[in-house]
């Protein structure tokens, strides 16, 4: 069900919690998880997949390739635990979906299988709900659009949209001028698909799970970051380059998908904060391209510690540990953004309860995530009376912890990070905060609320009074 045309009546409330304290299974990963689909769909014989993100988000992406012919599974493993198996139809093999393709929520399911599909000699009808609606498809059709496919969509880029894949499809060099690892993923897709070297620059590197997973099914890929003689450089003196060559054999492949660092995000924070707390997150994907937030909590003064690190299925993974520290506010250089760029929401949270100011650069993408979270988080943390303000590209947050103590409540505009960021704030102080629509969290950490309040948060459903 989508939670886009639900109309919410009771907000969900957090109010001061305790400690929170234990060992907590965060969810899969939710970028691996729609990636090991879709490899799965493009592999001959069977892939199976264990720790598969259950988010909204990753079911239409499961939905989605069964459209397009694959035979997609949800069983039970050995271990009672969900095992998927997904049965490709190798590349250059999947089938004309019958209907719409709804991606719901999701902009990397849309983004990824727009690039996908184009890559077909048939016509893809692609829909979401009024969030991905209002996100712009233009920085791939750009690019997809060279390879020889066609787009045809709303003003300005927006979904629905109808993408008609070419069957000669060319191999593409493109220099994307913004690091999205949805923009590089959507042509390194259709690359697959092309006879040749497809290439993909972006200006400093975003995840590089693609990149990573073709790797671990035996695709030749290669990546590097080049230096730009002097004088061409757009964006600096160095661009990260991906190269891969199509129309690979792939075979089915065992993947297991690590805890997802964005969702682990909140735990950590909300540990950092609630004085007392001591947490333990198993399994978590520590991929350098995804820990930002980590790297600059422990620039704060977080309590942080990795241990047991370990590979899984291409990526670098660790248990987390983390403990209740007193952090103070610091500058958070925009080199960063990629590295953290679905963190700034939770980092906003962490800033507003610091010592002193911490200002975030760089932040222009945040405007077009799943809602504008610039706006978001400096309207909400000042109706939660903290000093904020969204200047160009950056957010300037001034610690303190929220002020006041009557209830607040925060429209989440169908964006799962803001409300799960703002129930965190409401851990601290005296003040109740609220959300209007907790569903939203359902898209990529479902039963959150269930799993924080077992660690010791305080979230309910209930009328403000
Ligand atoms: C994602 C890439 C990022 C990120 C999103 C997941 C991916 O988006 O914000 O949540 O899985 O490729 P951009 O590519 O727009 O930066």
């Amino acid at each position: 069900m989508s939670h886009a045309a639900s109309t919410p009546s009771i907000p969900t409330v957090s109010s001061r919690a305790k400690s929170l304290t234990g060992r907590a299974v965060v969810p899969g990963d939710k970028s691996i998880s729609h990636r090991a689909l879709i490899m799965g769909a493009l592999a001959v014989g069977e892939t199976t997949i264990t720790g598969l993100l259950m988010g909204e988000d990753v079911l239409r992406t499961a939905a989605v390739m069964a459209a397009l012919g694959a035979k997609v599974e949800e069983s039970k493993g050995p271990d009672g635990k969900p095992l998927w198996r997904v049965w490709g139809r190798g590349i250059g093999g999947l089938t004309e979906p019958a209907d719409i393709l709804d991606m719901g929520n999701s902009g990397t399911g849309a983004r990824l299988i727009a690039g996908l599909v184009s890559a077909y000699p048939f016509t893809t009808f692609m829909t979401g709900d009024a969030s991905l609606r209002r996100r712009p498809m233009d920085r791939i059709i750009k690019p997809l659009s060279q390879t020889g496919a066609r787009f045809t969509c709303r003003a300005g880029g927006r979904l629905p949209m109808a993408v008609t894949g070419t069957p000669l499809p060319m191999p593409l060099s493109y220099d994307s001028p913004i690091a999205s690892a949805q923009v590089k993923s959507a042509v390194l897709l259709a690359g697959l698909h092309a006879p040749g070297l497809t290439t993909v620059t972006e200006p400093v590197a975003s995840r590089d799970h693609t990149e990573r997973m073709f790797r671990y099914f035996g695709v030749d890929v290669r990546s590097e970051t080049v230096k730009i003689p002097a004088g061409r450089g757009q964006h600096g003196s160095s661009r990260y380059k991906v190269e891969v060559l199509g129309q690979p054999e792939l075979s089915g492949r065992p993947i297991n998908v690590p805890a997802d660092p964005s969702s682990a995000a909140f735990l950590v924070v909300s540990a950092l904060l609630v004085p007392g707390s001591h947490l333990i997150l198993p399994n978590i994907g520590i991929n350098p391209l995804r820990t930002g937030l980590f790297d600059t909590l422990q620039e704060m003064g977080a309590d942080i510690t990795y241990t047991n690190r370990r590979e899984e299925a291409g990526e670098p993974v660790a248990d987390l540990e983390v403990k209740y520290s007193a952090l103070k506010g610091i500058n958070v250089p925009a080199e960063r953004a990629p590295s953290m760029i679905d963190e700034y929401p939770i980092l906003a949270v962490a800033a507003a309860c610091a010592d002193g100011v911490t200002r975030m650069d760089g932040l222009g993408e945040l405007k077009v995530k799943e809602s504008d979270r610039l706006a978001a988080m400096a309207n909400g943390l000042k109706a939660c009376g903290v000093a904020a303000d969204a200047v160009g590209e950056s957010l300037i947050v001034r610690g303190g912890g929220p002020k006041g103590n009557a209830p607040v409540l925060i429209p989440v505009e169908l964006d799962h990070r803001i409300a799960m960021s703002f129930l965190v704030l409401g851990m601290v102080g005296e003040r109740p905060i609220a959300v209007d629509d907790a569903s939203a969290i359902n898209t990529s950490f479902p039963d959150f609320v269930g799993l924080m309040n077992g660690l010791g948060a305080n979230i309910e459903s209930r009328e403000l009074s």
